[in-house]
C-alpha cells in the first residue's frame, strides 16, 4: 500500500478516504489514532490488519458532535451525561450500552461501545469533514508504545494505511481515560489525564477498576490484559527514595550492557549509554514517556532503568503504562 503522509492543508482528501472506507492516521490531544468508518465492516477489518491487533479488543468510536452519541448508545444515564458535560471535548472515553446497529467488530462482541469526543482541532475537522463516525485505536503496531510523534507513526504504519496526517498534537502523550458509564456504577477502566480526583468532583462514588489496583485481577478494559507499550529493550522501574534510586542505577552502569536511563527531574548519570529526561512533573512524564521508550530503542539500548516516583493525579496513568512497559519489573529502593 502506498501511504500518503500529508499536512492539514490536504485534510479533504483524507476525509474523503475515510468516507470511502479507507484508513487515516490523525493526531489527537492524547496520542495518534488510526481511524476508519465505524459502520463499515471492511474498513474496520483494515484497522485490525494494519495494527496486527487481536479482534476481541474493542475500538473507541470518535465523534465530532455531542449529538452523535445517539447514533451509538442505546441510552445515556444522567451520570454519563454529566461526564460528557464536564470533560468533552477532551481526553475521556465513555463506555455506554450500544445500539444493535453498532457493528460487533467495533465492540469486540461486547454489548457496550466506547465513545470519545476529542478536543484536537485536526481530529475534529477530519471527523466532521468525513461525515462518518471514526473508530480509532492508537496508531501503533499492536504491543508497541502508542505514537505521539508523526515519525513514530511512520515507523510503525508506513505502507499499512492510506493516509497519515502530520500535525501538532498529542500534548498529553498518554491515551484517554476510559470510564465505564454503562451502569450506575461508574468505574475507571483505564487511567488517563482526566483523573479519579477530577471525576470525583462530580461523581463522588466513582472508583478505579479493581484490576488497576490488584495486578492479579483481570482488567475489565480488554486492551489492558495484553502485553503493551513495550519497547524492545527490557525496562526496569526503580522507585523509592531519590538518593537510593540514584545509587541503585549508578551501580548498574558498571555492566557491559548498553544501559539507558529514563531520568525524572533531571538526575544525571555520566556512565549511562544514553539518558533521556522525563521532565519535572508527572504531566511532563506522561507527555514524554512513550516517545522516550521509542528513542531508547532507536539508539539501541538493551536495558532501560526508569526513575519513578509514585504520585497521585496523572501519576496513576503514568504508573499504569510504565509498569506495563516494564512487565511489572519494579525495584523498590
Ligand atoms: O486516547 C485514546 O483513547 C486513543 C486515541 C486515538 O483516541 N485511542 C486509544 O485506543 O487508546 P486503543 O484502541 O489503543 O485503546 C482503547 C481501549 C482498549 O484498552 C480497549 O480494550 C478499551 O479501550 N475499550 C474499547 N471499547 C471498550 C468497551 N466497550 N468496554 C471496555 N473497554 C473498551
Ligand atoms: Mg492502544
Amino acid at each position: 500500500m502506498n501511504t500518503k503522509v500529508i499536512d492539514i492543508l490536504n485534510i479533504d482528501s483524507a476525509a474523503k478516504c475515510l468516507k470511502d472506507g479507507g484508513t487515516v492516521v490523525f493526531p489527537t490531544e492524547t496520542v495518534y489514532g488510526l481511524g476508519a468508518d465505524a459502520f463499515n465492516i471492511d474498513a474496520i477489518d483494515k484497522i485490525y490488519k494494519a495494527k496486527g491487533r487481536p479482534s476481541d479488543n474493542p475500538l473507541i468510536v470518535h465523534i465530532s458532535d455531542r449529538g452523535d452519541v445517539n447514533k451509538l448508545a442505546l441510552y445515556v444515564s444522567e451520570k454519563a451525561e454529566l461526564l460528557m458535560d464536564k470533560f468533552w471535548p477532551g481526553p475521556l472515553t465513555v463506555i455506554l450500552k450500544k445500539k444493535p446497529e453498532v457493528p460487533s467488530k467495533v465492540t469486540g462482541g461486547l454489548d457496550t461501545v466506547a465513545v470519545r469526543f476529542p478536543s484536537n482541532k485536526t481530529a475534529v475537522e477530519l471527523i466532521k469533514k468525513s461525515g462518518v463516525l471514526v473508530a480509532a485505536p492508537s496508531a501503533n503496531l499492536s504491543g508497541s508504545p502508542s505514537p505521539t510523534k508523526c515519525e513514530d507513526v511512520i515507523s510503525d504504519l508506513n505502507g499499512r494505511v492510506d493516509y497519515i496526517i502530520d500535525d501538532t498534537g498529542c500534548e498529553i502523550g498518554l491515551e484517554s481515560t476510559v470510564v465505564d458509564a454503562s451502569t450506575e456504577d461508574i468505574v475507571i477502566l483505564r487511567p488517563g489525564a482526566i483523573t479519579l480526583e477530577m471525576i470525583k468532583e462530580y461523581i463522588p462514588d466513582v472508583r478505579l477498576d479493581s484490576g488497576l489496583i490488584d495486578e492479579n485481577e483481570v482488567p475489565k478494559c480488554p486492551g489492558l490484559k495484553y502485553k503493551h507499550y513495550s519497547p524492545k529493550a527490557k525496562v526496569v522501574v526503580v522507585q523509592g527514595n531519590s538518593n537510593n534510586i540514584k545509587k541503585y542505577i549508578a551501580d548498574k552502569l558498571t555492566d557491559d550492557n548498553k544501559i539507558g536511563v529514563l531520568t525524572y527531574k533531571g538526575t544525571s548519570y555520566n556512565d549511562a549509554f544514553i539518558t533521556i529526561d522525563a521532565g519535572d512533573t508527572m504531566t511532563d512524564y506522561a507527555h514524554n514517556l512513550f516517545s522516550a521508550l521509542r528513542s531508547f530503542d532507536r539508539f539501541g539500548a538493551q536495558i532501560i532503568y526508569a526513575e519513578f516516583s509514585v504520585e497521585e493525579g496523572i501519576g496513576v496513568a503514568v504508573r499504569n503504562r510504565l509498569y506495563k512497559a516494564a512487565n511489572h519489573n519494579i525495584v523498590e529502593v
